[in-house]
C-alpha cells in the first residue's frame, strides 16, 4: 500500500513540508509506503480546457510539466495527501493550477483515499481545506479526517513543529489514513465488490 503526498508550496522544506512530514512519519510507522512529491518552483500552467487529455484518454495533460510527472504515479498509489500553504485565505495558486489539471485530465482516482492539509501563519485554513477537499468528492474518493480540521499554524517549518495540536492532528491523520487503506485492502481480499456503475449522465443545464 502506497500513499503519495504532494507539497503544493514553492518551499521544498517549508511549513507545508513540515506538516506533510508529520503525516508521512505516522504512515510509515503503520507500514504504509510513502512518496513526498514537491510541485517545484517552475510556473505551472493552469487548465486551458483544450480537451486534448480527454481525446487521448491516457490521463496525461498536453502541458508536459510536474503535473504529468505526478500523474504517472497515480495508478501505483492507494491514496493522496495534498498540502498547501494558505495564500490570501485560499490554496496557493501553484497547487490550484496543478490540481485542476491533475484531476481534469482523468485517471484512476475513484475509491482511493484522499486528505488535504492546509498551513497558515494566521488564518484561512478551513476555507483552503474546503477548496482542496472538493477534488476528492467529485472524483469518488474517500476523504479522511483527523481529530481537528487538518490545519497547522506557523510561518516556517520551525514554527509549524511547535504547533503541538497541529502536529498531533497530522499524526492522527496519518494513522487514520493507514487504517482506511488497510481496511480497503482487507475488504478487497475478502471479496467485497466495488459499487455498481452506470454510464455518466452529462447535463450542461441548458434546459
Ligand atoms: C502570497 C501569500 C499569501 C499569504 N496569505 C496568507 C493568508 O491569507 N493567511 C495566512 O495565515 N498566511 C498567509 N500567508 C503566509 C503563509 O501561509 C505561511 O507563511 C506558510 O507557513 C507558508 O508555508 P510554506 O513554507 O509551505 O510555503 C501568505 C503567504 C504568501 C506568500
Amino acid at each position: 500500500m502506497k500513499l503519495l503526498l504532494i507539497n503544493g508550496s514553492a518551499h521544498a522544506k517549508g511549513s507545508t513540508w513540515a506538516a506533510l512530514s508529520e503525516v508521512e512519519g505516522a504512515l510509515k510507522e503503520e507500514g504504509i509506503e510513502t512518496e513526498l512529491f514537491h510541485i517545484g518552483v517552475s510556473p505551472i500552467q493552469s487548465c486551458t480546457q483544450c480537451g486534448v487529455c480527454h481525446e487521448k484518454g491516457d490521463g496525461l495533460c498536453v502541458y508536459d510539466d510536474a503535473v504529468n510527472v505526478a500523474k504517472k504515479k497515480v495508478s501505483g498509489v492507494d491514496g493522496f495527501v495534498f498540502g498547501s500553504p494558505v495564500h490570501y485565505a485560499s490554496a496557493s495558486g501553484g497547487i490550484t493550477a496543478f490540481l485542476d489539471r491533475f484531476f481534469f485530465s482523468g485517471g484512476d482516482f475513484a475509491f482511493k483515499a484522499g486528505a488535504a492539509v492546509a498551513v497558515a501563519r494566521r488564518a484561512g485554513t478551513t476555507v483552503t481545506l474546503d477548496q482542496l477537499n472538493k477534488y476528492f468528492s467529485i472524483s469518488g474518493m474517500m476523504t479522511v479526517g483527523s481529530l481537528y480540521w487538518n490545519g497547522v499554524y506557523g510561518a516556517d517549518a520551525e514554527e509549524v513543529r511547535k504547533d503541538g495540536e497541529g502536529m498531533h492532528t497530522m499524526r492522527v491523520l496519518g494513522r487514520n489514513m493507514a487504517w482506511l487503506l488497510k481496511s480497503v485492502e482487507a475488504g478487497r481480499k475478502a471479496g467485497v465488490q466495488l459499487p455498481k456503475t452506470e454510464p455518466k449522465v452529462w447535463t450542461n443545464f441548458i434546459r
